[in-house]
């Protein structure tokens, strides 16, 4: 019988995630159904417990619920406890849930398989404190930078998202108007702006010569931190799309134990 899977989050109908994962099955010969589904603002746990009550193998968890996933699961992986965040949901036995978080592992891979930057040793940037940050600062410490300036707006949530993984490596909290002591070799946006297609304001001159930046958002046009991180003479500036694909593969090999190929498919929705 096909294994059914599905994205929940609200708004939905955007999210490239279904077509993902068809190419990912269809690559892989895998049997799975994967949907959409527009999740209840007001009951996210009945929405779940309806797809696991009508057979659902998992979930990918997107915008505003991954919070909300977190405290429903039975169990959590590490990344999971420390991203606070969950986006994926594994169905396991007598309906239990497996909460993961793979949007770090994709943001580290996609860097490093896809683009071949190396964080061991690098001075990184960090932009913005809210769930987007906190979910890929573990997998960017374990890979040893020498250090994970976050900066925020709002200095006193950087210095206390830093406090949190403060003994996963050398990591501190600022504003966004101290960000630029000693240039960087990678900046990059976890914050909201590029939403309403703002750039955090931060000073000129943050970024080393040959520096990389890399937005965790993604959009067909360059993004406004795309365009920033070229003006300021990025070596690459990078979106979030590869990110995206990634943190899909490794929700797929949680589910399936199957590792998609993920460049085919990066081209295939930016040709
Ligand atoms: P998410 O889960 O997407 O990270 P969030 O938790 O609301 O969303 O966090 C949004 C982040 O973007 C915050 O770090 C926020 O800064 P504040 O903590 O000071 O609010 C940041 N942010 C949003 N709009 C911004 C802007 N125009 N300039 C700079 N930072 C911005």
């Amino acid at each position: 019988m096909t294994d059914k899977y599905a994205v929940i989050g609200n708004p939905i109908e955007h999210s490239k995630s279904p077509q993902i994962h068809a190419a990912f099955a269809e690559q892989t010969g895998e049997d799975i159904e994967y949907g959409r589904i527009l999740g209840d603002m007001e009951d996210f746990y009945g929405d779940v417990r309806d797809f696991v009550g009508a057979g659902g193998k998992g979930l990918n968890v997107t915008v505003p619920f991954k919070e909300r996933a977190w405290q429903l699961v039975n169990e959590r992986s590490e990344q999971a406890k420390h991203a606070g965040a969950v986006n994926t949901i594994i169905v396991l036995e007598h309906g239990r849930l497996r909460g993961d978080n793979t949007d770090g592992i994709g943001l580290v891979r996609d860097l490093k398989q896809n683009h071949g930057f190396d964080l061991e040793g690098k001075r990184i940037l960090l932009l913005g404190a809210g769930g987007a940050s906190r979910g890929v600062l573990l997998p960017l410490l374990q890979k040893r930078p020498q250090e994970v300036v976050i900066a925020n707006r709002t200095e006193s949530k950087a210095i206390e998202l830093a406090g949190l993984f403060a003994e996963h490596g050398h990591v501190t909290g600022v504003g966004l108007d101290h960000a630029h002591a000693e240039p960087f070799d990678l900046i990059i946006n976890g914050t909201s702006a590029g939403l309403s297609g703002k750039v955090p304001s931060i000073s000129g001159g943050c970024l080393k010569p040959g520096g990389w930046t890399y937005d965790m958002m993604y959009s067909d046009e360059p993004t406004a931190f795309v365009r920033w991180g070229l003006e300021q003479g990025a070596a690459k500036a990078l979106d979030g799309l590869g990110m995206l694909v990634e943190q899909a593969a490794e929700s797929f090999f949680l589910w399936r134990g199957v590792r998609p190929e993920t460049v085919p498919v990066i081209r295939l929705l930016r040709p």
